[in-house]
């Protein structure tokens, strides 16, 4: 099972546990993720999508190996537009999750963050760092979220027997960002391609170290099934300051868009590098993918999804969601701000042929 499969990150470890063989049922409610990011797993015989709040519960019928939960808003821009829902999805949500995990003796995982360090006073961040988080302020839905998360995973392993593991993940990127989720690299790959001011923050001199989406999968699924408790810090320590990605970006676009200083937001880290050592050591693992060839192959997916028949830039950068293929069960009215008119609405189960899944409230 992987919750918040249709997101960004989920839906390519979907993929990826799909191209190996595996069953995946993705559970999500489409807050911030697209059902057209899973929209071409749907005809595949392994893979079963259920529309659901996983806060609300979370069942399925038949054997579960393994959930992966990382259902949550993720972006900035997603988690103070849904404060309550974050806070939720990260307590009742990751209470579901585990539950389902312990039912069926599976083994979970929680993706937790970067931002559980908060404005760092260490750098680079080891897990051994407690963390630096105003817990009043704006960003702590997401940041204090994760934290209980974390909390919470480490008391069910610790009491009720549930195999788990915490990755705490870096900033990631790749093909599938939404455009506007207000992240740099999509932020300035749809700048540069529409041919509008690069919109850095501060004077730009704040890092981050940025992690291909598929070293970041691989990581996944290496955490899971090693079995270690964590945290694990999973993430690319190369570090690279806001203004120079810009600028990177700018080029591999073949883009003359001007750059511009807009102001940083409230609590936005200064540094953000993350000690791999634990990954290395204990995964084998780190990532491989060069900045420059994962910007390369993240710029020609934008270009792929702006090109004429695909959505038209604006659209991107507004961001509808795109609606998912007739689906086997449709109902008849829409129901939620993101839902497309073709769009799963909640408790929609949209490929379960043996009748396996069912909604569930708690
Ligand atoms: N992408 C990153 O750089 C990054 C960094 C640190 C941590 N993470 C973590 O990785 C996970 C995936 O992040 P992402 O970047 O793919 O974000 P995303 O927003 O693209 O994906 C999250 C998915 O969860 C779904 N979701 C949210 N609330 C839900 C709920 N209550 N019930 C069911 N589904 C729900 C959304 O619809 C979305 O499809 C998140 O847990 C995030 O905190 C990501």
């Amino acid at each position: 099972m992987v919750t918040g499969g249709a997101g960004f990150v989920g839906s390519h470890l979907c993929e990826r546990l799909l191209s190996r063989g595996d069953d995946v049922v993705c559970v999500d409610d489409l807050s911030t993720g697209r059902a057209g990011n899973v929209a071409h797993l749907l005809d595949h015989p392994g893979f079963r999508f259920v529309h659901q709040d996983v806060t609300e519960g979370l069942e399925v019928s038949g054997p579960v190996d393994a959930v992966y939960h990382l259902a949550s808003p993720a972006s900035p821009r997603d988690y103070l537009r849904l404060p309550v829902e974050t806070l939720l999805v990260g307590s009742y949500g990751t209470r579901n999750a585990l539950e389902l995990a312990r039912r069926h003796g599976a083994a979970f995982l929680l993706t937790s963050t970067s931002e559980v360090y908060g404005d760092p006073q260490v750098h680079p961040q080891p897990e051994s760092y407690w963390g630096n988080v105003n817990p009043v302020g704006p960003r702590s839905v997401y940041d204090e979220a994760k934290r209980f998360g974390e909390a919470l995973t480490m008391a069910y392993r610790r009491t009720r027997g549930v195999r788990t593991t915490i990755v705490r993940i870096f900033n990631t990127y790749g093909p599938r960002m939404r455009a506007d989720d207000g992240r740099a690299v999509p932020a300035f790959v749809t700048q540069s391609l529409a041919g509008l001011p690069l919109t850095v923050t501060g004077d730009g001199s704040q890092t981050r170290s940025l992690c291909y989406v598929d070293d970041l999968v691989t990581g996944l699924v290496r955490a899971l099934e090693a079995g270690v408790p964590g945290p694990v810090n999973l993430g690319n320590p190369e570090e690279v300051t806001m203004r120079r990605l810009a600028l990177t970006i700018r080029e591999i676009c073949g883009s003359s868009s001007e750059v511009t200083f807009v102001p940083r937001p409230q609590d936005d880290p200064m540094l953000r590098r993350p000690d791999i050592s634990a990954a290395r050591r204990e995964l084998g693992w780190a990532p491989g993918t060069a900045l420059a060839d994962g910007l390369a192959r993240t710029v020609a997916w934008f270009r792929e999804a702006c090109s004429p028949g695909a959505l038209s830039l604006p659209e991107l950068v507004h961001s509808r969601p795109v609606p998912a293929p007739p689906t086997r069960r449709r109902r008849p009215a829409s129901s939620g701000p993101t839902a497309g008119p073709d769009s799963p609405r909640k408790g929609d189960t949209l490929h379960d042929p043996a009748g396996t899944l069912r909604r569930q409230t708690a």
